[in-house]
């Protein structure tokens, strides 16, 4: 695939940035390529191939060479503004060059306007040439939340989300997932996901399930190969973006499943349950890792140099990046805002690059006076700029740091929903068939269809969908469950839809009831109530029971629901998921043309006061992690 081209769109040349002489640069005398050959003469260790001016421009070197090199250049406000990211709203281009800040991120739903992939690609060039233009032309690397797809731009595939993708139990389907998504990635012209989300959920309370594998280490640790998707066989391959395996370490284990709370766990239990995930990644060679805003038995991540540094870096070998959470550091204090001595407890932890995001002036500052003061040492900072630098040069961003346009066509493709459609299928759950219900047959008599979520392919896409927590209503092109639905019965029989579930009469041969949730991400997804059907889906239901029409439903959620009580009124229950923009990939499983091998990623509690139940805590739910039937 052609490389990233410049900004003109032509393939960029070996252009030069002449930095100014500094104390450190030696102006040397350019070596000339041997008469006739005209590849650049073989540098030797000081001097550069001709063609280039500084050794740390010249790609045939070694990595570890241009860093060194490049190190050697900066100066302390280069060195800090390399571990500075800033949102794109909050940083105008005259400041990334002011500032030389090194990194800029969208977070849930900030995206430029027109939200297409040219007009995300006109963005990350506008604000890469304003990085380049640095003293030292250092290219700036831009993250986003792509954690079902490239879900932040209009268009793209949203795949299932990763409860799902647990349920599927098919670690090459979720590597086939994360090169898609890199293609996406990369054809709106961006770099770096925040994803995969390595957290291991051990209460369904908490509002980030969905973003979780499953209960388990096992499970979680397996699907790193996404990992592998989408930082390709090595970062400067074709459509190779940076991958994050995030929230380091426990966010899924906090008491009562509180979002940013407590894991209040031994470190024997930490180390079993919520640190394997981590070292998988570590092991496939993910570029960053994200800390975690949550706490370690009351000291919070951000804080803790034992657990970031001397166990991440040290015992696992971590030779990426940590990058905070957003404004994370600002609670480590327990005050809003954030402080030199927050900033200053964060890096000496080993934090490499800070998630600002807004006020980036004063992080700047901050840290600068914290070195200057000794308070931070200058060799903390030298080690995060390493690190940070290793990852630019590894994904190619100093040859090619322009948007690769060619990938755009990858964008929402056939191909990558087709694929979507088959992690949907492999996805879903049969948790109970009564008689054999299912699968359905596509022709003879009417089929009913009711639910709030049978025709919303935002409720069927969940949070982090174009906005940070998603919405109700016809947000992305895709197919929504009905659709698939009508189009697996075709001409052979009659689907009528009502979302109330009112018309419904005997003369149906079965009813479909697609419930469950709407969106939400983080915190605000979190249930410390009831975690039971809402008002809506019961009233529904009731009306289809009134029928005496099977019901066959299917559960749109994040996590499993207690439905312990409705489920004797059903013949059969599907676990949908968050199925994303695919959704036809139910009714496949719905009308026999997949037969279900979903199995539960975590344990189906019998009630909402069993929470936390998981798997070996010798409690009993409704159904077992694993379980799943088929036809
Ligand atoms: C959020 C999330 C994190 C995400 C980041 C940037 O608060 O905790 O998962 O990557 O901010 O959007």
């Amino acid at each position: 695939m052609s490389p990233r081209p410049d900004a003109s769109g032509v393939p960029r040349r070996r252009l030069r940035r002449v930095a100014p002489l500094s104390a450190l640069a030696v102006a040397v005398p350019l070596a000339f390529a041997a008469a006739g050959s005209g590849a650049p003469a073989r540098a030797d260790a000081t001097r550069p191939a001709a063609g280039y001016t500084y050794p740390y421009q010249d790609p045939s070197r070694r990595v570890a060479d241009r860093v060194s090199d490049l190190l050697g250049r900066m100066s302390l406000d280069d060195k800090v503004g390399q571990m500075t990211q800033a949102e794109r709203g909050a940083i105008s281009t005259a400041d990334v060059t002011t500032y030389r800040v090194g990194s800029i991120l969208s977070g849930g739903g900030s995206a430029p306007s027109p939200n297409t992939p040219a007009g995300w690609a006109d963005m990350y060039d506008s604000f890469q040439r304003a990085a380049v233009a640095t003293p030292l032309g250092i290219p700036m690397i831009y993250g986003l939340d792509a954690v079902h797809g490239n879900n932040n731009v209009y268009g793209s595939t949203i795949f299932p989300h990763n409860i799902g993708l647990g349920a599927t139990r098919d670690p090459a389907l979720v590597q086939q997932i994360g090169r898609a998504t890199a293609e996406e990635v990369t054809g709106a012209g961006l770099d770096w996901t925040f994803a995969p989300c390595l957290c291991v959920a051990r209460n369904d309370r908490w509002g980030r399930t969905y973003e979780s594998f499953g209960e388990t280490p096992e499970l979680a640790s397996s699907m790193t190969t996404v990992i592998t998707g989408l930082q390709g066989p090595t970062l400067a391959s074709p459509a190779s973006i940076l991958a994050t395996a995030k929230h380091y370490v426990g966010d899924g284990g906090t008491t009562g499943g509180r979002d940013q709370g407590d894991t209040q766990v031994s470190e024997q239990e930490l180390r079993a349950i919520h640190l394997p995930p981590f070292k998988a990644a570590v092991d496939r060679g993910v570029g960053s890792i994200m800390v975690s805003y949550s706490s370690w038995n009351g000291v919070k991540m951000h804080g803790n140099r034992y657990l970031l540094t001397d166990v991440l870096k040290g015992e696992l070998g971590f030779k990426g990046f940590l990058v905070s959470d957003w404004a994370a550091i600002d609670q480590l204090d327990g005050a809003s805002g954030f402080t030199q001595q927050e900033v200053t407890t964060a890096i000496n932890a080993g934090l490499d690059m800070i998630m600002v995001p807004n006020d980036y002036r004063t992080f700047i500052s901050y840290l600068k006076a914290a070195v200057q003061s000794g308070a931070v040492p200058t060799s903390r900072i030298d080690d995060a700029v390493s690190r940070i630098l290793t990852k630019k040069f590894e994904l190619g961003l100093f040859e090619h740091p322009y948007a690769d346009r060619s990938y755009a066509q990858t964008v929402g493709s056939q191909a990558h929903r087709d694929l979507a459609r088959q992690a949907v299928r492999e996805s879903q759950v049969l948790l109970k068939n009564a008689g054999g219900i299912l699968p359905l047959s596509r022709t003879g008599g009417k089929i009913f269809v009711a639910g709030k979520n049978a025709d919303d392919i935002g409720n069927s896409s969940g949070g982090w969908t174009i906005s940070w927590q998603g919405r109700s209503g016809n947000i992305v092109p895709g197919t929504t469950i009905l659709q698939g639905i009508r189009s697996a019965v075709g001409s052979g029989g009659t689907v009528t839809y009502s979302r109330d579930g009112s018309g419904i009469d005997s003369s149906y041969r079965a009813a479909i009831a697609v419930v469950g949730e709407t969106p939400y991400a983080e915190g605000q997804g979190d249930r410390t109530g009831a975690m039971g059907l809402d008002s809506t889906d019961l009233a529904t239901l009731q009306r289809l029971k009134a029928s005496g029409v099977p019901v066959v439903t299917v559960l749109v959620s994040g996590r499993p629901l207690d439905i312990a009580a409705q489920l004797p009124d059903w013949r059969a229950l599907v676990a949908s998921w968050l199925p994303g923009s695919e959704g036809a990939g139910v009714a496949d499983v719905l009308f026999g043309g997949y037969n279900p091998t979903g199995k539960l990623p975590v344990t189906w509690p019998a009630g909402t006061s069993q929470e936390p139940i998981n798997s070996g805590d010798g409690k009993i739910g409704l159904f077992p992690y694993g379980y799943g039937l088929n036809y």
